[in-house]
């Protein structure tokens, strides 16, 4: 069996299988675990430079990926323009580069400060370390493998359908250059860890904050009894 059968025909099943077990069974033991647990109280403004450009450009980014999964020959016929090939290209590397450098922000601040680091575990720092070499690859492809959202909706999309339908064909994906072999398989290492990590909280986005009705907290106490400033 061979390298590539292991890590791109049987891993991803592993992946999507431990990914599936593990978030069901903490939804229903450890419910209250289900979240990124915040730590805006600590060095709220390094945060702000860190997870604002970090979550705008994930989103822009993934949504980017998805699109293209889904509508793969529109892409193709979207990049048979010079101009618009370009235009898309050049806003997914702008992308990249805005989540590269919330990430490195969201780093320095949980890695550089004692107090942040009291409240870091090591599946945040694994989390981190694997987020960082995924959109590194990423940019790095953006920057040197030309072309990328062509060649990703003529050669990674036919791979990821066939897997989708149990019916892996590698035949494609094999004659990639280990670059992109390795932010495919970056994808299915960070689908197996997400429940384990504080990144559990994307599978339960709280939609319902684009239409409540906005609420305004107020703080209702006597300042001179309480402890609390
Ligand atoms: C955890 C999941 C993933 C993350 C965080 C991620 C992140 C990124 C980032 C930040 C970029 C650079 C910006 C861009 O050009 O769009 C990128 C590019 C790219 N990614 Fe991913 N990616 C993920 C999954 C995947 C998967 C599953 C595939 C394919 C099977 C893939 C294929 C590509 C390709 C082909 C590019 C280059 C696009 C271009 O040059 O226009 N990515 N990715």
């Amino acid at each position: 069996m061979s390298l590539d059968v292991v890590l791109f025909q049987i891993f991803p099943y592993v992946a999507v299988t431990i990914a599936l077990v593990e978030s069901i069974r903490r939804y229903r033991q450890k419910s209250f675990s289900y979240s990124s647990l915040s730590s805006q109280f600590l060095e709220s403004d390094q945060l702000f430079v860190g997870s604002v450009p970090w979550h705008y450009g994930i989103l822009l980014v993934l949504t980017g990926h998805l699109v293209a999964f889904l509508f793969p020959q529109q892409a193709l016929a979207w990049n048979s323009v010079p101009v618009r090939l370009y235009i898309l290209e050049i806003t997914a590397l702008a992308g990249g580069l805005v989540v590269f450098i919330g990430l490195i922000n969201l780093v320095i601040r949980r890695l550089g400060r004692a107090r942040i680091r009291a409240v870091t575990s090591p599946m945040d720092v694994i989390l981190l370390a694997v987020l960082l070499i995924q959109v590194s690859l990423g940019v790095y492809i953006a920057m040197n493998l030309r072309w990328g959202s062509s060649w990703y909706a003529a050669v990674l999309v036919p791979y990821l359908r066939s897997l989708f339908v149990l019916q892996p064909d590698l035949s494609l994906l094999t004659l990639m250059p280990w670059m992109v072999k390795l932010h495919v398989l970056g994808a299915f290492i960070f689908l197996a860890l997400l429940p384990f990590s504080r990144l559990v909280h994307l599978l339960v986005v709280p939609w319902q904050y684009l239409w409540r009705p906005p609420q305004v907290v107020i703080w209702n106490r006597d300042p001179k009894r309480s402890t609390i400033r």
